[in-house]
């Protein structure tokens, strides 16, 4: 096998170095895989640009990647050098370097990977492992709503869903996911995004490029809701939540914690949780992992039904990681998944 390279953060706050690092052997129910398609998430900006999880350091970062299964540990199954993975990092391996996504041949814990067909994308079932994960358990699991069949659409439950952010990554797929599960949804987008938003199949868009008061007067005429999740995670969007629902109280479920969080009225209250982990990880949600890993993202990547935004291939292998992350950080992706080829 070729030696490894990894892009490596030396020390807190330090840029992205290339360098040499570590070949692994899989372990018992480990997978060593060729990486094809790193799979950029804006929290991985955040843990390199403030140190966001303290990490040790030097650190190679990465959740979620695509690629090539080369060798497999004792006792794994599912999968056979020469198949097609999508992984992610959960669990224990997330603070474990030999599974960051920034390195061309990471391991992966079988538990945590899927396998595609000869003929799937590693760029949009890598784009979508997690962050479909982080949808399910919001929509499902946190806010109580139903699971959609594994194919096909549920009957009509007759009630409404606000979706805040469907042109992001995650609030794609959740606009789509409760769609499919039943529920009239309404959501929001810029109208550079329009059309992907649509695809989605949400039954109405805001425009949340007019001002505040214009999208809280047209998401409340559209409700009443019974449910409502954020889907961007920032200050300016919790303040918008918060001033919606203030006339008569409520709960909103948000993707991050944010500096005005203590600012909101005290009528208002915003849930926040580390989602995909509560699908993958909680011992009592075993049998909804079962369902999502083994037979409801195989069979929709499969079908088309699931897909992630537009593919934004940024070229130039390990060296372009920090260029990825800097759009990222920058917010300078809009209805994008932004993926790099680390064997470039
Ligand atoms: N808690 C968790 O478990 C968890 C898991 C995954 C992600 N997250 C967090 O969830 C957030 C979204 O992640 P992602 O990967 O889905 O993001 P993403 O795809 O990179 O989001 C980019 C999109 O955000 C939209 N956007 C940015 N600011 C906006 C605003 N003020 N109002 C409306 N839309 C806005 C843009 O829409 P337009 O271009 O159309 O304007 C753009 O298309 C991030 O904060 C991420 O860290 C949390």
């Amino acid at each position: 096998m070729d030696n490894n390279k990894a892009a490596v953060i030396k020390e807190a706050h330090a840029p992205i170095t290339v360098e040499p690092a570590q070949s692994y052997t899989p372990g018992t129910g480990e997978v060593l895989v060729r990486n094809e398609a790193i799979s950029f998430n804006p929290i991985e900006a955040k843990i390199q640009k403030w140190d966001m999880f303290k990490s040790k350091y030097p650190a190679i970062t990465g959740f979620t990647f695509g690629g090539t299964v080369l060798q497999i540990g004792v006792d794994v199954t599912s999968v056979k050098p020469g198949d097609r993975v999508a992984a992610a990092r959960w669990g224990w391996t997330g603070g474990d370097d030999r599974f960051g996504a920034f390195q061309q041949y990471p391991l992966a814990l079988e538990q945590n990977l899927i396998k595609l067909d000869p003929q799937g994308s590693l760029e949009h079932a890598s784009g979508v492992i997690a962050n479909l994960a982080t949808a399910i358990a919001a929509v499902s699991i946190c806010m109580g709503l139903k699971f959609p069949p594994v194919t096909g659409k549920a009957e009509k439950t007759g009630n409404k869903v606000f979706i805040y952010g469907g042109s992001s990554s995650v609030g794609g797929l959740a606009v789509k996911y409760a769609s499919d599960a039943g529920y009239d949804v309404v959501t929001t987008s810029s109208p550079k995004n329009w059309q992907l938003v649509e695809s989605r199949e949400p039954t109405h868009i805001i425009d949340h490029t007019q001002s505040r008061d214009k999208v809280i007067a047209e998401t409340q005429a559209h409700g009443p809701y019974v449910g409502y999740l954020e889907a961007i995670g920032s200050a300016e969007v919790t303040e918008l939540m918060g001033e919606l629902l203030s006339e008569k109280g409520g709960v909103f479920f948000s993707m991050s914690p944010t500096p005005v969080d203590g600012q909101l009225a005290r009528n208002v209250e915003k849930k926040f949780f580390g989602y995909s982990e509560v699908l993958v990880s909680d011992p009592e949600n075993q049998k909804a992992r079962k369902w999502y890993m083994e037979e409801y993202l195989p069979e929709g990547l499969r079908n088309g039904n699931i897909f992630s935004n537009p593919i934004l291939c940024v070229s130039g292998g390990l060296g372009a990681v920090q260029e990825a992350l800097d759009l990222l950080y920058d917010g300078k992706v809009s209805g994008q998944k932004v993926v790099v080829n680390p064997q470039e």
